[in-house]
């Protein structure tokens, strides 16, 4: 059938179920769906079960599936240790609407692993974490601004909304009062400009970054800007606040910061933090995570930051976090992640390269990112960490838009499931599954060349 029918039109024609679930969401959900990320032109596939590193969509169709949890899942679909724990737990209370043993052993967990990690709070998202830790940043210092790279994603809150994708000029943000936005400073990811903010603004409480670059790795750091970053912050007596809440866990089993060797203040942690189910955290040194504990005098109240959240380190989370965290404390899940990922881009390059296609298979740790239909200077037939491509295109992961849409649609066709043109490998994943994926590029790239598209 491959040649007589379009990506496009045989997406369709094989997911009547999907399209049937799609048209039914699109009456209750804002475009009918849950996350923004989540949409795509026709419908997403609407995906009905997941184990190990595969999962089935609403059609029966098996996938690779490399969305993961949008990364939360570094040991795969429900890692038996987790389950079990989570079934034991589910037993005996979702809340316990108190104190418990698990939210002291996943807080101690994640003390000893993440190395600036002194005392951690818990949250139930990302979005939350960062939200607190800004706060902080705020309280500790007593200034207001916040400092953000472009491109570098925070959550959803109104500190970080700003320049979350290209282009990144100034620009309303609906919902977000001026006067809130203008609170935040954002600068390219560029020792001189973050230097330069520095200089320009004495009022920062606080640098927040993804240690990785912008989306995990899409849009690596240049060097020496982590080193600037902590130089830059210390010196002018500003925060500098790791977002690990992907690197955390995976860049190394204590993070970005442990793999680089460069301590923040604070730490945003989320996604492998809870095992898979929702979950965040703020940690780092314990003066400013004082201002959280409880104010003893009215002086103490009048300094301390507020914080809640019915759900914080509820027993489900905590116990698949801490399960978690235990599995990936030696190493060696993310290790075993990060050489078939390392495995996957090398081999995805080699057929780049036989196949003649523009466009490239790059990132670091446990990650792949792939950029078809722009010419990559500095491709080999070999792993490669850093295009040769602008900081905006690697943010966008590629030029073409209908491109990179077509070869997801593609991708998905031939049995696999990238997370808007990435892939989170995980410690389920199989040698096989590596091969499959390399296969299922051929395929899907000749089924671009038939239609013209590539
Ligand atoms: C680096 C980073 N920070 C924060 C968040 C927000 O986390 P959550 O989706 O749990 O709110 C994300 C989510 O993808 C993220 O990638």
């Amino acid at each position: 059938m491959q040649g007589t029918r379009t990506v496009l039109d045989e997406y369709v024609m094989s997911r009547p179920r999907s399209a049937e679930l799609a048209e039914r969401a699109r009456k209750v959900l804002p475009s009918g769906v849950t996350h923004e990320k989540r949409w795509m032109r026709p419908f997403p596939p609407y995906i009905a079960e997941a184990d190990g590193s595969h999962k089935r969509d609403a059609d029966g169709h098996e996938l690779v599936d490399y969305v993961m949890g949008h990364g939360a899942l570094l040991l795969g679909h429900n890692h038996p240790r987790i389950v079990e724990a989570l079934e034991r737990q589910v037993r005996r209370g979702s809340h316990l609407g108190g104190s418990h043993e698990l939210e002291v052993e996943w807080a101690e967990a994640v003390a000893g692993l993440v190395p600036s990690a002194e005392v951690v709070r818990f949250t139930s998202s990302g979005t939350e974490a960062t939200q607190i830790a800004i706060r902080l940043a705020r309280a500790f210092t007593g200034r207001p601004k916040i400092l953000k790279l472009h491109g570098h994603f925070h959550g959803w809150h109104d500190a970080v909304a700003k320049t979350q994708s290209p282009p990144y000029v100034p620009r309303e943000i609906p919902g977000v009062p001026e006067p809130v936005a203008s609170q935040t400073i954002s600068v390219p990811a560029d020792v001189r400009a973050v230097a330069r903010a520095f200089r320009d603004h004495d009022d920062l409480a606080a640098l927040i970054l993804e240690p990785s670059g912008a989306s995990y790795g899409a849009s690596p750091l240049p060097d020496g800007l982590l080193e600037a970053a902590r130089e830059a912050t210390r010196q002018h007596g500003a925060l500098l606040i790791f977002d690990e809440v992907v690197t955390g866990f995976r860049w190394a089993p204590g993070g970005a910061q442990q793999r680089y060797g460069i301590l923040p203040d604070l730490t945003t942690l989320a996604k492998v933090l809870a095992g898979g189910l929702p979950g965040g955290a703020v940690a780092g040194r314990r003066d400013v995570m004082s201002l959280l504990e409880h104010a003893e005098s009215e002086e103490d109240a009048a300094r301390r930051v507020v914080h809640q959240g019915t759900f914080n380190a509820n027993p489900l989370s905590a116990v698949a976090g801490r399960t978690c965290l235990a599995v990936i404390a030696d190493g060696r899940p993310g290790k075993r992640a990060e050489e078939l990922a390392a495995r996957l881009r090398s081999g995805l390059n080699e057929r780049f390269e036989a196949l003649g296609v523009p466009g490239c298979a790059y990132g670091e740790s446990s990650i792949c990112h792939v950029i078809v239909g722009d010419e990559v200077r500095n491709r080999t037939a070999g792993d490669l960490r850093r295009p040769a491509l602008p900081p905006e295109v690697l943010k966008l992961k590629g030029s073409n838009r209908r491109l990179a849409w077509l070869f997801g649609l593609a991708m998905i066709l031939e049995g696999v499931d990238l997370f808007a043109g990435s892939a989170f490998v995980s410690a389920a994943h199989t040698e096989s599954d590596v091969e499959r994926t390399i296969e299922a590029f051929e395929r899907a790239v000749s089924r671009l060349r038939a239609e013209g598209e590539l």
